[in-house]
């Protein structure tokens, strides 16, 4: 049975848990809060470069000019610039520091022409300088000169939250990311430096670029008599693994299942001249499938009396001769100038049933 104080004490891990978890976040992103204030703070100073005390250009305002360089009334209007209205976190910490912003305008920017070092680094302290992180602002993991021997970002780097470690980039991988993760290679490497290349698409582990240097192959290559990794195609090993009116297609790695062209009845490759037989209307010509005459036959396919054959594509029509039209299923002589027009509008009937 748990008893209460162990109770306690665990809510009591979790919410310290919490609290620092809020507070190391918030390092970060007050950082870049900071480095959005100055950088705003910078482009507000260029802005107002040309400016003056306004109105007009009266002898006293040309010599009351320079003094608006370094007046209380530009540092005013700077400082209106710097935040969104919407930010909260911005202007709450435009607010807080003021003062700072005035004791910068005024003393010491002569002496620390970098707002951002000045104000976010060294005075109100949310930052730290590049290759730092953290409170003290220590050396991140492979050290401030090249974080992560810059094969990875350092957590927290420039600001004074995170933990210095190394999320390493693509194919990198290691506290250090001095090693490759699988499917690349060391193509060069000492104690500092490394370079991770990728390995070739058969790959799935190699030591080299080629499909020699595999150590294993990827899914869809096999190993050769030279040892070396292949594509393997599918398409002659299992051939039943497509549809009936669909043609196997071998890919580097894969293999895909492709529609047959509508004038086959199944298939080994596209087009009418890879058919394994034709399509019903479809008949064998110079070794493709072509469109068959149905019209074209010594035994006429159309019927009844007046009745003219159409082709199309695959079938083929029993339509009324010109001067007839379709009444009842026959073709009667169309009589009258109305019922010629009629006639036209008549759709012919498609006979499916040959
Ligand atoms: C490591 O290799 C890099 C690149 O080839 C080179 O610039 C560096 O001097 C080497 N460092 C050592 C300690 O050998």
């Amino acid at each position: 049975m748990p008893t209460r104080t162990s109770i306690i004490s665990f809510y009591v891990v979790i919410l310290v848990l919490q609290v620092h978890y809020m507070y190391t976040k918030d390092l970060k992103s007050s950082c870049s809060t900071c480095r959005q204030i100055t950088d705003n703070f910078n482009k507000g100073f260029d802005r107002t470069v040309k400016q003056n005390f306004g109105g007009g250009n009266t002898a006293w305002e040309e010599r009351k000019l320079s003094k608006y360089e370094t007046s209380e009334i530009r540092l005013v209007e700077i400082l209106e610039g710097l935040c969104d209205s919407s930010s909260f976190e911005c202007n709450q910490m435009v607010e807080e520091h003021e003062d700072q912003f005035e004791a910068w305008w005024f003393k010491r920017k002569t002496k620390h022409p970098d707002l951002f070092k000045w104000f976010c680094i060294e005075t109100i302290k949310v930052c730290c300088p590049s290759g730092t992180f953290g409170p003290d602002c220590n050396g991140c993991v492979g050290g401030s000169e090249k974080p992560c021997h810059g094969n990875g970002q350092c957590d927290g780097e420039g600001t004074r939250g995170g933990n210095g470690k190394c999320n390493c980039n693509l194919g990198y991988k290691g506290e250090l990311c001095l090693d490759c993760t699988d499917g690349y290679f060391n193509e060069e490497k000492n104690d500092t430096f490394s370079l991770c290349t990728e390995c070739h698409t058969s790959c799935k582990i190699c030591t080299g670029p080629t499909n020699k240097d595999c150590d294993d192959c990827k899914d869809g290559w096999e190993e050769d008599d030279d040892e070396a990794c292949i594509d393997v195609d599918e398409c002659t090993e299992d051939s039943s693994s497509c549809k009936e009116d669909q043609y196997c297609l071998n890919t580097p790695g894969s293999y895909s299942c492709k529609a047959c062209d509508k004038v086959c009845s199944g298939c080994k490759g596209p087009g009418p001249d890879q058919c394994l037989a034709c399509s019903e209307g479809f008949m064998e010509e110079e070794d493709k499938c072509t469109d068959m005459n149905e019209c074209d036959q010594p035994e006429s396919v159309c019927a009844e009396e007046h009745q003219e054959c159409l082709n199309t594509i695959g079938s083929y029509k029993c339509q009324c001769a010109e001067g007839f039209h379709e009444e009842d299923g026959a073709c009667n002589p169309a009589a009258t100038l109305e019922e010629n027009q009629q006639s036209s509008e008549d759709q012919p009937a498609e006979h499916e049933d040959l």
